[in-house]
């Protein structure tokens, strides 16, 4: 096996975040930084305001990893970072500290897909995790199914089989508490908002399937949402709805995400006729989500590796992770890295 000793940082949204790792498994030191309270009095993510406080946190993030861990730059093997995808300014703020570190150090880059990543929080978790397996990746930027295997060189690769339509599922929780007076970010409040409300209130179970029978849809949802929460007067309307029926809205919204991301993951499981699923993104952190997908799986004879919350909202022990898979696969990048949102 190969040994390898990477600083890793993510710097793609709203988590200022680093880790140094040992072969991609042992954590030696990590931070995450969010910016979520910075983020809150606007409703969501200002990519402008994310990319000063990554400018602000990085370097002393990366010191503060040297020192927790005892390791001197010397010793290390390589730097990454996650260079796509996300929002540019954020990623280059990342990319461009790990190029510096690199030239400095004299230590070879190594650029991470933040997908990837996610989807390596699962091996990470679950070191029996084999291929092929299918993951379902659901953030505030992606809700996708692939189909994870091996390239000729070991490295897991991914091929996307579903996708949605329009919003990603952790948008669609994010504008859907912004509509029921929540706040945000909306996937942690919803989720405990919904523990008091009725599931079944709103017959919305089958809002989130296309349909095409493979992909998500999450917009028409959002709608339902509107019109419930502020009825005719749209948006800017006054919320509509008492307590329980704010929870009523947040349960019954949650159960049709729910539903959706189950029943697909499920299907393409059985398409693709894999004795392994996947989980990862920041929705993965839902509880509703995790116990019906293990339930689902179970009755279905599957094995499920999730990670758990921590890392599956955005952190650099997955970047880790992954580059490591990557070092190990003789993956080295140059400092003409690029940086791209898609
Ligand atoms: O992976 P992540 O941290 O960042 C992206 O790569 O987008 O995911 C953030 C998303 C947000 O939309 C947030 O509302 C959602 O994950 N999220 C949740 C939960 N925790 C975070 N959604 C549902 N339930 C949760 N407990
Ligand atoms: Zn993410």
């Amino acid at each position: 096996m190969t040994e390898s000793l990477i600083l890793s940082l993510e710097s793609s949204c709203d988590e200022t975040a680093g880790s140094i790792m040992r072969n991609g498994r042992e954590v030696l030191a990590q931070f995450v930084a969010s910016q979520v309270d910075m983020h809150r009095a606007y409703g969501g993510v200002v990519p402008e305001v994310a990319c000063r406080a990554h400018m602000e946190c990085l370097l002393p993030g990366v010191d503060a990893l040297l020192s927790e861990s005892g390791v001197a730059p010397a010793d290390l093997d390589a730097v990454a970072v996650t260079h796509r995808p996300g929002l540019i300014g954020a990623l280059l703020v990342g990319v461009s500290a790990a190029k510096a570190l690199a030239l400095a150090w004299e230590k070879p880059l190594i650029g991470v897909d933040h997908v990837e990543a996610h989807v390596a929080a699962a091996g990470l978790a679950e070191p029996e995790l084999s291929t092929p397996h299918v993951a379902l990746v659901v953030s505030g930027g992606h809700t996708n199914l692939y189909l994870v295997d091996r390239d000729a060189g070991g490295v897991e690769r991914m091929a996307v089989i579903a996708h949605t339509l329009d919003d990603a599922a952790g948008e669609a929780f994010d504008k859907a508490a912004k509509l029921l007076g929540l706040g945000f970010p909306g996937g942690p409040v919803i989720e405990r908002t919904a523990r008091t409300g009725d599931p079944s209130a709103y017959a919305w179970k089958n809002a989130c399937l296309p349909k095409d029978g493979a992909n998500f849809s999450f917009s028409g949802l959002k709608t339902a949402v509107l019109y419930a929460a502020r009825g005719k007067a749209g948006r800017k309307g006054p919320l509509l709805l008492d307590g329980k029926g704010v929870a009523d809205a947040a349960a019954s919204f949650q159960a049709a995400v729910v539903h959706a991301l189950v029943s697909r993951t499920m299907d393409a499981a059985r398409r693709h006729g894999v004795n392994w699923l996947a989980l990862g993104g920041g929705v993965a952190a839902n509880g509703s989500l995790r116990k019906e997908l293990a339930a689902a799986a179970e009755a279905a004879g599957l094995r499920l590796a999730v990670p758990p919350p921590g890392l599956c909202t955005d952190n650099a022990i997955m970047v880790g992770a992954r580059a490591h898979a990557l070092f190990a696969a003789g993956i080295r990048d140059g400092l003409d890295l690029e940086t791209a949102a898609r």
